[in-house]
């Protein structure tokens, strides 16, 4: 394809694609802690942005802004951890976790203000999860521990990834909508969401359902408890005990970084929690595969034209209101106003 075919589609590419923020605030999986060894560094692209991500030699970790205020080198390709410290890869000037300027091996005096602006990270649940708002304010809340993912009686995490073309809060909305669970997913009843808590940051939804796994159906409960739209766990009880945390983390504008870990109760076994484990897994897996497509191609209505079988959308979207600051709801409307001619 030459430039000129390419331009209209990169034009169009260009325009808002939701009439709401891009980057909501809250914490988001960037790693899993298995991933991060000490003396390692990582380079990552999150929020449109790039980081470096790395962990001293003594375990401490940190997120850093990827550029070196010297001449600009990203530390993420080259940089490599001294001690305490990340070494530029161009002239090895050395930073240190809180970003200050710790060494010039050339220099006698280090220039002042050379440093690099920090990020808060935090590792639970063996995931390393970062800090975003868009104001730069500091965390408003926490992630909870989930006892699961730390006991013996869980299998150890199943994880599975994906990069699609959508936003947090509209993948968000899919727990309750709860009509797609039957036409998309082929689910033979369809759950019925409560809503019990949507409160900043935490939602809570409740629902009877049957699980469809290759080993038969499977029926119980299903809980699910987002916090914020970077961190949800979802647990099934019935027959067999499952729980599945959910990532969701924005790339750039078009796309986000999904990861699902999987544990499962070992309650009936090792051995048939590690089959029911990855029957579970598969089935859904295959339920994300599903809303994959329609989540990447359709559009969105402020004002969709609901009907009475639809589950709680307007109570949904005022609680996602909570996650970006006013100013950035009200130029989030406007770009999208100015174009597409219109609101959504
Ligand atoms: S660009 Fe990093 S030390 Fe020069
Ligand atoms: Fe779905």
């Amino acid at each position: 394809m030459n430039q000129s075919q390419e331009s209209p589609m990169n034009e169009q590419r260009k325009k808002p694609r939701f009439p709401f923020p891009r980057y909501p605030r809250g914490w988001f999986q960037i790693a899993y802690s298995d991933e991060v060894e000490s003396g390692s560094v990582h380079p990552l692209h999150y929020f449109g942005r790039d980081f470096v991500l790395f962990r001293t030699e003594s375990g401490e970790l940190s997120l850093l802004d990827a550029f070196c205020p010297h001449l600009g080198a990203h530390l993420g390709y080259g940089g490599h951890v001294e001690g305490e410290s990340i070494r530029c890869p161009f002239h090895a000037w050395e930073f240190g976790g809180d970003g200050r300027c710790t060494k010039v091996p050339y220099a006698r005096r280090i220039p002042n203000k050379s440093s690099i602006k920090t990020h808060h990270v935090r590792e639970i649940n063996g995931l390393i999860m970062m800090w975003f708002d868009i104001d730069g304010a500091e965390p408003s809340f926490e992630i909870p521990e989930i006892p699961e993912t730390n006991l013996e009686e869980w299998t150890p995490f199943a994880k599975r990834r994906w990069k699609i073309r959508t936003h947090n809060q509209e993948m968000a909305e899919n727990v309750v909508d709860i009509a797609h669970f039957r036409y998309v997913h082929g689910m033979k009843i369809v759950p019925q969401p409560h809503l019990i808590e949507p409160n900043y940051p935490v939602l809570k939804m409740e629902t009877k359902t049957i699980m469809e796994t290759p080993a038969g159906d499977v029926e119980g409960i299903l809980s699910v408890e987002a916090h914020g739209f970077g961190f949800s766990t979802s647990r099934f009880t019935g027959l067999v005990r499952t729980t599945v945390i959910a990532s969701v983390t924005p790339i750039d504008d078009e796309y986000v970084d999904v990861r699902f870990s999987f544990t499962v109760h070992k309650g009936q076994g090792d051995s048939i929690a590690r089959g029911i484990g990855k029957a579970f897994t598969a089935e859904i897996a295959r339920q994300l595969e599903e809303d994959k497509p329609i989540w990447e191609h359709k559009t969105y209505f402020e004002k969709p034209m609901l009907c009475d079988g639809d589950g709680p959308v307007g109570a949904f979207r005022r609680w996602c209101r909570n996650f970006y600051p006013e100013w950035y709801i009200e130029q989030a409307a406007r770009e999208y106003r100015e174009a597409h001619g219109t609101i959504a």
